[in-house]
């Protein structure tokens, strides 16, 4: 059966583990210029409804060392974005391709992508979730901090894509999430049930992000206006004054804190210039893990 990755609770934690034990593999090859043509004479599609800089580069970057071909596809250019169904889209490509990457808008877009297609289906990110740049996330951590266990994780800012999947990530994998959301602002009401039944008492919500950022070692912000919202960022700026991640919050947490965010970034909103600059900023290794990790999960999914 072709297995897809559009969201991480489709994977148990020994499955996510295994995936980044391959990119730390792959990483350690690719640095000591080792091949490892693992998609050698493969075609990975790279379908974009959204803007991208990481996504689209480390994917094409990490199928070309993996001995693939990348096959870049603004939806602008594409019959999908003159309205050709979906489904349609997906059994053609996948009659072409080995594997298919899309950034869309809804979940339910790459759901009915996966549903008809024979190829693994890769989510590059929608509105409900970013399980690729989570996976870097979490490579990140294990990188600066061994691993996860016992560690406290901050999510300070809007509850969107990433918080979601943060939340998934946390369910899974058992560490403790403290999020700060603005009324209003929340994350997914279903992915918090869920996360809840799945691991009771690891994840909190609050509006308070002196409360969230209180002792933790992973601190984690994002835009406070994602891609689709553009037109809602001058009223979110007055809705989330107090929710900068900035050197007076980093203060309150653990004193070797790492700081995360997956980039794009909004100096002086959700982050300050000193934080994303400063000794606790690990943001520039995560965005380089969003190649070692892509490769892994393109390799784990297409040769199976
Ligand atoms: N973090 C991330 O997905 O970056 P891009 O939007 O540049 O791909
Ligand atoms: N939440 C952001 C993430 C960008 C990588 C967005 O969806 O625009």
């Amino acid at each position: 059966m072709t297995r897809h990755f559009l969201a991480l609770h489709d994977f148990n934690e020994i499955e996510l583990y295994g995936m980044l034990a391959l990119a730390r593999d792959l990483k350690e090859k690719q640095k000591q210029g080792i091949p490892h043509r693992l998609l050698d004479g493969k075609t990975v599609a790279l379908i974009f409804e959204k803007s991208s800089t990481r996504t689209r580069v480390s994917f094409e970057v990490g199928i070309f060392q993996l001995g693939g071909h990348g096959l870049f596809m603004p939806s602008t250019t594409s019959q999908m974005g003159r309205g050709e169904p979906i489904r349609d889209t997906a059994r053609c490509m996948a009659r072409y391709c080995d594997g298919i990457m899309i950034r869309t808008y809804g979940q339910e877009i790459v759901e009915e992508f996966a549903r008809f297609s024979d190829v693994p289906v890769i989510n590059g990110l929608t509105d409900a979730f970013h399980p690729c740049q989570i996976m870097a996330d979490l490579l990140t951590v294990i990188e600066h901090k061994r691993t996860w266990e016992g560690l406290k994780f901050a999510w300070v800012g809007d509850g969107n894509n990433m918080a979601n999947t943060w939340i998934e990530a946390a369910a899974i994998l058992g560490f403790e999430l403290s999020l700060a959301c603005p009324q209003g602002f929340e994350p997914d009401a279903k992915v918090m049930a869920w996360a809840h039944s799945r691991a009771p008492g690891l994840i909190s919500l609050t509006t308070d992000p002196k409360v969230a950022v209180a002792g933790a070692d992973v601190i984690n912000t994002d835009v406070w206006a994602s891609m689709g919202r553009e037109s809602e960022q001058k009223e979110r700026e007055k809705i989330f004054v107090g929710y900068c991640v900035d050197d007076a919050l980093l203060d309150l947490a653990q004193a070797d804190c790492i700081v995360l965010h997956c980039l794009p970034a909004h100096r002086g909103e959700e982050i300050s210039d000193s934080v994303i600059e400063g000794k606790h900023s690990a943001v520039w290794d995560q965005a380089e893990n969003r190649l070692h990790v892509q490769k892994a999960i393109m390799t784990s999914l297409i040769i199976r």
